[in-house]
């Protein structure tokens, strides 16, 4: 998958801000702090395009980017942040609703999930709503870089008993410190979409009905 342009669209409260349009969309969610801002980054290359932060819970709205003018990508809040008030959990909800109940765009969620550790009680819970919706979906086991060559195999079945997952739902780890993976994680994420792996752009038929 070749990444030619990226740009930030907007941030969204609400699905009347959302883009319009009928581009497919790739989708990250997970946990606060798992890396979904980081990830964004890494695989635009830019640094900075969405916001990273040390203090979770900083994503507070849903995110958009354009990737080559032919596909959305989605930064969606984090959730399982200890600091949180009862309104702030309630809004998490509400603005996930919103955009997983509205959304035609959907292509695919990735769920993100941190590959050092157990998936939470949350991440269970969002792996299950995802099944739930029928959305096709990757995890995608973050930071890969913390982990020692031993225990990656180890934390990846780990990681499929914890979340009891579809043995058809594909697992990949990454780390968008080192890239690594960056390829193998970019076909997976892609696949399905309709892009051209060539030219990273939507394919021409999918183009022409976009008109
Ligand atoms: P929220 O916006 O709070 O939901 O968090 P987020 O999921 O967007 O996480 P973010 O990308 O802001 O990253 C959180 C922290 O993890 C930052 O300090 C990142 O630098 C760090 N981080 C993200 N990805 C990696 C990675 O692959 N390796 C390492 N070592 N650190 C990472
Ligand atoms: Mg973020």
């Amino acid at each position: 998958m070749k990444i030619i342009k990226s740009e930030f669209l907007t941030s969204a409260a609400k699905s009347s801000q959302y883009p319009e349009g009928n581009l497919p969309e790739i989708a990250f969610c997970g946990r606060s702090n798992v890396g979904k801002s980081s990830i964004i980054n890494s695989i635009t290359g830019r640094k900075a395009l969405a916001r990273v932060s040390n203090t979770p819970g900083r994503t507070r709205l849903v995110n958009f980017f354009i990737l080559n003018d032919s596909v959305y990508l989605v930064d969606l809040p984090g959730y399982g942040y200890a600091k949180v008030s009862h309104s702030e959990i309630e809004n998490f909800g509400k603005i996930m609703e919103e955009y997983l109940g509205t959304r035609d765009n959907i292509k695919k969620l990735i769920l993100l999930v941190d590959s050092r550790h157990k998936p939470t009680a949350d991440d269970k819970m969002m792996y299950n709503y995802i099944k739930a919706c029928q959305i096709p979906c990757l995890i995608i086991g973050t930071k890969l870089d913390k982990l020692k060559r031993n225990e990656i195999k180890k934390n990846q079945n780990m990681i499929r008993d914890e979340l009891q997952m579809d043995p058809g739902d594909e697992i990949i780890f990454y780390s968008s410190l080192s890239k690594e993976n960056r390829d193998k994680m970019l076909d997976m994420a892609f696949e399905g979409l309709g892009i051209d792996t060539e030219t990273g752009k939507l394919a021409e038929t999918e183009l022409s009905e976009e008109k």
